[in-house]
C-alpha cells in the first residue's frame, strides 16, 4: 500500500487529506494519506527518513515551503524560481522536489477561463509566497507586464527585482492608477477573508470590461471581490479550483494515475469549507 502525507503546523485544517482520499477511493487506489503535525526542527528528519517510513512521497504546506525548499537539492524549475516546494516524492531512491501552486493557478484558469492565455498584462495583490507562484505562473504564460501592489512596498520591489523587468512594484496607494489594460486581476492576499477591507474593491470599477478577476481565497468562495467584479459583469474565476489542480500533480507521482479535476470533487471539497 503506497502512502503519503501532507506535513505542516498547523495542519488539521488541512483540505488535502479529503482531496486525495477522493481520489484514492475513486480510482479504487489501495493508499493512504495522512495529516502529519511537523514542527520546524522536525521537518529535516521527516524529509530524510520518509522512505524509510514508508512514504512515497507527500505535500509541505505552511510553515515549511521555504524551509522545504532548502533542505532539498532536487527541485524542479518551478520550485527553485518560487523559492518554496509544497510537493515531494521518492524517485530512484532520492527526494525530489516541486511547487505546483504555479500549475494549480494555470490550470484552474485554463478551465475556467482559456482567454487568459491571451494577456499580456496582469495587476497582483500582494507580495507574499502565494504571490511569487502567481507571478512565475504569469511569466510562464507570456504575461509580459506585471504590476505588482502591495501594502508594504519594499516586499512588492523584492518580488518584482527577483522575477525581473517584465514586474513593477507599487504601493496599494497607486492601485486605482494601475488599472488600464489589465488583462488579468489576482487577489492574493488574505483580505478577501474578512470582508474587511475595501480599496481593492475600489479597482473593480476602473478595470477594463474584457479583464478576467481571480481570487486565490477560497473561504468564502464568492469573495467580496469576486462579488464585485461580477456585479460589474467581469469574469471571474474563484480559487478552490487552484487548491484542487495543485494536487493533481503529485496523487500521479504518489499513486500512478492522474487524477482528473470532477464537479463531483469539488462539490465534495465545497462541502468541507
Ligand atoms: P502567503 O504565503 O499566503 O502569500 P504571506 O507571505 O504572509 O502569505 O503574504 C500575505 C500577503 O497579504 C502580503 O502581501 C501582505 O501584505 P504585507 O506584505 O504588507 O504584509 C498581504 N496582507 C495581509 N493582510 C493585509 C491587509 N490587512 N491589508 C493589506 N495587505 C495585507
Amino acid at each position: 500500500m503506497k502512502k503519503a502525507f501532507v506535513a505542516g503546523m498547523p495542519v488539521e485544517h488541512s483540505k488535502s487529506p479529503a482531496l486525495h482520499g477522493f481520489w484514492l477511493a475513486e480510482y479504487g487506489i489501495q493508499g493512504s494519506y495522512e495529516a502529519i503535525a511537523v514542527q520546524p526542527n522536525e521537518l529535516k528528519t521527516l524529509i530524510s527518513t520518509m522512505s524509510d517510513r514508508g512514504f512515497v512521497g507527500g505535500n509541505i504546506t505552511i510553515p515549511h515551503k521555504e524551509s522545504a525548499f532548502d533542505m532539498i537539492s532536487a527541485s524542479d524549475d518551478a520550485a527553485k524560481a518560487i523559492g518554496a516546494v509544497n510537493t515531494v516524492w521518492i524517485e530512484e531512491g532520492g527526494v525530489r522536489a516541486s511547487n505546483t501552486d504555479a500549475y494549480g493557478f494555470s490550470a484552474n484558469l485554463d478551465s475556467e477561463a482559456l482567454a487568459w492565455r491571451d494577456g499580456q498584462c496582469a495587476l497582483v495583490l500582494g507580495a507574499g509566497g502565494a504571490s511569487r507562484a502567481v507571478v512565475y505562473a504569469l511569466l510562464e504564460a507570456g504575461f509580459d507586464n506585471i504590476r505588482i501592489a502591495n501594502r508594504t512596498t519594499e516586499r512588492a520591489k523584492m518580488l518584482a527585482s527577483h522575477f525581473g523587468q517584465k514586474c513593477s512594484h507599487h504601493g496599494l496607494d497607486e492601485l486605482g492608477s494601475l488599472c488600464s489594460n489589465v488583462d488579468v486581476f489576482v487577489n492574493t492576499t488574505s483580505l478577501g477573508m474578512t470582508g474587511e477591507s475595501s480599496f481593492e474593491l475600489v479597482v473593480i470599477s476602473k478595470l477594463p470590461q474584457s479583464c478576467i478577476v481571480t481570487d486565490i481565497v477560497y473561504t468564502p468562495l464568492r469573495t467580496p471581490l469576486l462579488e464585485a467584479a461580477s456585479a460589474v459583469g467581469l469574469k471571474t474565476v474563484d480559487g478552490l479550483g487552484m487548491l484542487l489542480h495543485q494536487a493533481v500533480p503529485g496523487f500521479e507521482k504518489w499513486f500512478g494515475v492522474r487524477p482528473e479535476v470532477t464537479p463531483q470533487l469539488r462539490q465534495h471539497i465545497l462541502e468541507l469549507l
